[in-house]
C-alpha cells in the first residue's frame, strides 16, 4: 500500500504511543455501549421497536388478514421500505397524493398517510373530513401515547431518515399521556380577571356546515393584555377563531353586536354581506380542537388594542341526519400592564399584489424583511379556494431558506406553534410562497369574495 510505504520512518516508540492512544479512544467509544442504547439507536429503530412492535405488528405482520387488507407489514425486516415514499393502498389517500410516510420533512407531514391515521388531536377532522381514509390506528385500540406520536412527528419533520437519531427519545417515550376526546362539553367558569364570552347553545341543521361570525364589542377603553386563552366547545366544532378588525375597515362594514351572522343561508348559498368583512380580519386567537387552554410564555401577554372588539368565527360540521347543538365558551384571562414584561404582537403580512392568469397554476413569492428583532412563536396562513400550497421560509441569517410553515388546505390551514420561537434578527425576515390554480377564464386578483384571492400570513411575535 502506498500509504505504508510513506510511513516506515516513524519510531516504534511513537507507534506504540499512538497505539495506546488509539486503544484508549476505542475503549472510550466502546465504553459508550454501556450507556443507554438510545444513544446509538436511530430514531427509526426506536420507533419500530418501541412504538410499532407493541402497537401495530399484531395486525401488520406477514400472513395476517389485516396485512393483506392494508398491504402493510410493519415488522423490522420490511417496515421502513414499506413506508417511506410508498403510495398507500387506500385509494382515496392515494388519489389525494399522499404517501405512507413522506421524506420531504415539514412539507411532508400532512402528506403522510400514517401520520393522518395516528394523529389523535386531529382525530375528529380525520373522521369528518376523510370518511374514505379508513379507520384510525391502532385499529380498535386507544390512540398511541402523546409522546409516541410526538416522536413520530419529529422523525417525519426531520425527513424520516433510516439511520439518524433526530431527537432524544427518552423523555418522549416517558410521556404516557393519551389524548382524550372531549366527549362531554365542559362549561367554563368565568375567569377571575378578564373577559368571558359565551356563544349559544345554537342549532346546526342536519347535513349542514354552519359557519358564522359574532361580534363582541370592545370592553372599556383600555384595551386588554391577555395572558391565557381558554376555549371549550360542544362536539362537532371544526374550528373557532377570534379576529379583530383592521384599522382601515370601512365603517359601513362594522357589524352590530351579538348578532349571529351566518355565512351560508339554510339553502347553502353564501351571504356576501357577511363575507365582505372577512377581508378586514386580523387573527387574534383560535383553535381547531374541541378545547384549548393556551398560556402565553411566563411574563408575556397578547395585546388587544384599545377600542378593538372581537369578531368570533365558529364553524360546525354536522354530518348526521339530526340537528346537533353547538356551544362555545371563551375565557380571555388578562393581566394589568405592570404584570406583563413583554407584549406579544400580532404579525400581519398581507400581499395585495395578486394577479393570477386564467387557466394556469401560478406561484407568488413575497419577501418581508423586518427592521426590528422578532421572536415568532405562531403562524397561520389565509387564502381562498384556489390556493394549493402556502409555504413560509426564513429569509436571511443562518437559517435562510428553512421551511417553517406549510398549509395545503385553504379552508383549514394549521395554526402552527413554533417552539422554540423563530428568532429573526434586524434585517432578516420571512419569504411567503403561495401556489394557486386558477381554473377560471378570468384573471384573479386580490379580493374578498371566495372567487378572489388572498395571500396573508398571521402570527404572534415578541419584539426586541
Ligand atoms: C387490529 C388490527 C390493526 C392494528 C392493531 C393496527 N392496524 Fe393499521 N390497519 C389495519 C387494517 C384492517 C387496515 C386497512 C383498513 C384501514 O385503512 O382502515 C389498516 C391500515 C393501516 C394503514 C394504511 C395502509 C394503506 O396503505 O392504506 C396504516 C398506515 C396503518 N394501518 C398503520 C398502523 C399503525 C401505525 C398501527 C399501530 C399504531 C396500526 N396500523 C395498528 C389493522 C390494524
Amino acid at each position: 500500500m502506498p500509504l505504508m510505504a510513506q510511513t516506515p520512518r516513524i519510531p516504534t516508540s511513537r507507534l506504540r504511543r499512538t497505539a495506546f492512544l488509539l486503544g484508549a479512544i476505542i475503549f472510550l467509544i466502546t465504553g459508550c455501549d454501556q450507556s443507554p442504547e438510545s444513544l446509538d439507536e436511530s430514531t427509526w429503530e426506536t420507533i419500530q421497536a418501541k412504538v410499532l412492535e407493541p402497537n401495530c405488528t399484531g395486525c401488520h405482520a406477514a400472513g395476517t388478514d389485516f396485512a393483506r387488507q392494508s398491504d402493510l407489514v410493519l415488522t423490522a425486516d420490511v417496515a421502513y421500505d414499506q413506508l417511506v415514499d410508498v403510495p398507500p393502498r387506500n385509494a382515496a389517500a392515494k388519489a389525494d397524493g399522499l404517501v405512507r410516510i413522506s421524506s420531504e420533512g415539514l412539507a411532508g407531514l400532512d402528506k403522510s398517510f400514517l401520520w393522518e391515521k395516528i394523529n389523535a388531536r386531529e382525530r375528529e377532522h380525520f373522521l369528518s373530513d376523510h370518511p374514505e381514509y379508513g379507520s384510525f390506528m391502532p385499529l380498535g385500540a386507544p390512540p398511541l401515547a402523546n409522546g409516541e406520536i410526538e416522536l413520530i412527528r419529529r422523525w417525519i419533520v426531520a425527513g424520516a431518515p433510516r439511520d439518524v437519531q433526530v431527537t432524544d427519545p427518552e423523555p418522549l417515550l416517558a410521556d404516557k399521556t393519551r389524548f382524550e376526546e372531549a366527549q362531554e362539553f365542559i362549561p367554563l367558569s368565568a375567569p377571575s380577571k378578564g373577559l368571558a364570552i359565551r356563544l349559544g347553545p345554537f342549532e346546526v341543521a342536519p347535513n349542514f356546515e354552519r359557519e358564522f361570525f359574532y361580534y363582541e364589542p370592545a370592553s372599556g377603553t383600555q384595551g386588554l393584555l391577555v395572558e391565557r386563552v381558554e376555549i371549550s366547545m360542544r362536539p362537532g366544532s371544526h374550528h373557532f377563531i377570534l379576529y379583530t378588525h383592521a384599522d382601515d375597515m370601512p365603517t359601513a362594514l362594522q357589524p352590530s353586536a351579538h348578532d349571529y351572522r351566518d355565512i351560508r343561508t339554510p339553502g347553502g348559498a353564501l351571504d356576501f354581506d357577511v363575507i365582505r368583512v372577512m377581508e378586514h380580519h386580523i387573527f387574534f386567537a383560535g383553535t381547531q380542537w374541541p378545547s384549548m387552554d393556551y398560556r402565553f410564555p411566563p411574563g408575556v401577554a397578547l395585546r388587544l388594542p384599545a377600542g378593538k372588539g372581537l369578531d368570533l368565527n365558529s364553524h360546525y360540521v354536522n354530518r348526521s341526519n339530526d340537528p346537533i347543538t353547538g356551544e362555545v365558551h371563551v375565557n380571555l384571562h388578562t393581566v394589568d400592564p405592570g404584570e406583563a414584561q413583554r407584549v406579544a404582537e400580532v404579525l400581519f403580512l398581507n400581499n395585495l399584489n395578486i394577479s393570477l392568469p386564467p387557466q394556469q397554476t401560478t406561484t407568488l413569492t413575497r419577501t418581508y424583511r423586518f427592521t426590528d428583532r422578532r421572536e415568532v412563536f405562531m403562524l397561520f396562513s389565509h387564502a381562498h379556494q384556489h390556493m394549493q400550497e402556502f409555504r413560509v421560509y426564513v429569509d436571511g441569517g443562518t437559517r435562510s431558506g428553512e421551511l417553517v410553515y406549510i398549509a395545503y388546505d385553504w379552508e383549514h390551514p394549521p395554526i402552527a406553534e413554533i417552539d422554540p420561537p423563530l428568532v429573526l434578527e434586524p434585517g432578516e425576515g420571512l419569504r411567503l410562497e403561495a401556489t394557486y390554480n386558477n381554473w377560471t377564464d378570468r384573471t384573479l386578483t386580490f379580493g374578498l369574495r371566495s372567487e378572489d384571492e388572498m395571500m396573508i400570513l398571521f402570527g404572534y411575535y415578541l419584539s426586541g
